[in-house]
């Protein structure tokens, strides 16, 4: 810890001041008072039972600026369970919600290990590159968060690969504080500003915040906040500069993502997505309690019971079943409702909230069982359509579980160009390239 220190009054020095609001503490302090409480920090509780994770109640931070930092704590077990981390961070930031409130989000800021040999007086050791990087948690639990299940391990190991590059991870809780899975604009505002937030900061840490680049990298789940920030980056944060964003097997229409594995092996992300979605609307969600089942094989107990399940075990314990039983009216209540129309178009199909200003690289597996690859081609069409630049495998081999294997060596290879600088002389600057590639690491085993 004494390095760090170090590292940050040598910092500090260097770092330009930075305005926030008057009532908020400085960033000094936070990072400070967050370094003094290292040893005393016991295992944390789970977010439902942690009091940090709600916003301060002594300071008007509503009225901050959305990527304000709010409340830094060390992270002190994370560099144990995620490798070729010095040490971790959590922040606590301004964000905004599906409906434009504001509100707050947590994200967890690895420091490579490399990092150990930047110090003022050699600047060039010191790291120039940020990866925002979104798990897939796929869950409505807010106890399934990365800031908190990280303490247990990191899911893919790319965490760890990526310190290993020497980049600066931040890994956002992206569904927020009500874990509001499946929603896009909470999903895209939370990544958004948790690059704001730790750029804020980060410069206390070593890093080069004036040469850094950014980029974004999720599958799935963490594709669909990549993709969301990437959308609304144009009207929500028109003046933070994203470099590249890699996007594998995106979801880019959600009720169409429902109809797709209903009745199939992962038809339990249907009851964590649905209620996910709807905790950022309220109407539609008072409309499906409202519809759910009181008794019978298809209870609403037992569909509300996601709500303290990781995805994994949603998906176990609805394995195969047809979702829409468990509601009175069956598929008509969750799609024709005007409440749920209304959220779904706010909140369930990208392509419609901006066009991405940066080089985007998408892969999906042609047989990808989660989502039809049909949208995906849909989606990267209507962008390439007005100018977008993306580079988009289309795998014939594996679907969608395997593709985030065989797809992975692609992203870093793609990622380290974007942030390396080198991406025009590696890729087409222009325009789209769509391509049918087979990479074939992992076996297929079809989930149905
Ligand atoms: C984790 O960081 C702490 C300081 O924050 C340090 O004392 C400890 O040795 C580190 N552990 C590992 C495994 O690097
Ligand atoms: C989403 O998918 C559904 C079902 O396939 C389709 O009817 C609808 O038109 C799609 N919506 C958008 C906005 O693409
Ligand atoms: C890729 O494969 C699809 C069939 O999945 C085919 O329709 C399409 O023409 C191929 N595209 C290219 C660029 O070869």
């Amino acid at each position: 810890m004494a390095l760090l220190i170090r590292l940050l009054l040598a910092w500090s020095v260097l770092t330009p001041p930075i305005s926030l609001a008057a009532t908020l503490k400085s960033l000094e302090t936070l990072v400070a008072d967050a370094d003094a409480g290292v040893d005393a920090l016991p295992m944390p509780l789970p977010p439902s039972l942690d009091p940090w994770y709600r916003a301060p109640d002594d300071m008007d931070w509503e009225d901050s600026d959305p990527g304000t930092v709010l409340k830094i704590r060390h992270a002190p077990r994370l560099n144990q369970t995620v490798g070729n981390a010095l040490t971790a961070y959590h922040v606590l930031y301004r964000s905004t919600d599906s409906e434009y409130n504001p509100s707050w989000d947590v994200t967890t800021l690895f420091i490579p290990l490399w990092q150990y040999r930047c110090s003022a007086s050699a600047p060039a050791l010191c790291a120039h590159a940020l990866l925002s990087y979104q798990i897939p948690y796929d869950t409505c639990n807010v106890d399934a968060s990365p800031s908190f299940g990280l303490h247990v391990g990191e899911p893919y190991g790319e965490i760890s690969d990526a310190l290993s590059l020497g980049w600066f991870v931040a890994v956002p809780d992206y569904e927020g504080p009500l874990a509001s899975y499946a929603a896009g604009v909470q999903a895209g505002h939370a990544t958004l500003d948790g690059v704001r937030a730790v750029l804020r900061v980060a410069g206390l840490f070593g890093l080069r915040t004036h040469v850094t680049k950014v980029a974004l990298w999720g599958y799935s789940g963490g594709a669909l906040a990549s993709e969301w920030a990437a959308e609304l980056s144009v009207q929500y944060a028109p003046k933070l500069n994203v470099a590249g964003i890699a996007l594998g097997g995106l979801t880019p229409n959600v009720t169409s993502v429902t109809d797709f594995i209903n009745g199939r092996e992962c038809a339990g992300l249907i009851p964590a997505g649905l209620l996910g979605i709807a905790s950022q609307h309220p109407a539609a969600m008072n409309w499906m309690l409202s519809r759910l089942k009181p008794t019978g094989p298809y209870n609403a107990a037992t569909f509300l019971s996601v709500r303290h399940l990781t995805a994994a075990q949603s998906i176990a314990l609805f394995r195969y079943q047809n979702m829409y039983n468990y509601f009175v009216g069956g598929w008509w209540d969750i799609h024709v409702p005007r409440v749920m129309r209304l959220m779904y178009d706010v909140d369930g199909y990208m392509g419609y909230h901006g066009v991405p200003r940066m080089p985007v690289f998408v892969y999906k597996a042609i047989h990808d069982e989660l989502s039809r690859v049909e949208d995906t081609d849909a989606l990267v069409n209507r962008f390439c359509g007005v100018g977008a630049n993306i580079l988009y495998h289309r795998n014939t081999a594996g679907g969608h579980n395997q593709e985030l294997v065989n797809g992975r060596q692609r992203a870093f290879t793609w990622l380290a160009s974007i942030l390396d600088g080198s991406y025009d002389t590696i890729y087409s600057a222009m325009g789209c390239t769509i391509v049918n590639v087979t990479y074939d690491l992992t076996p297929f085993v079809p989930w149905d």
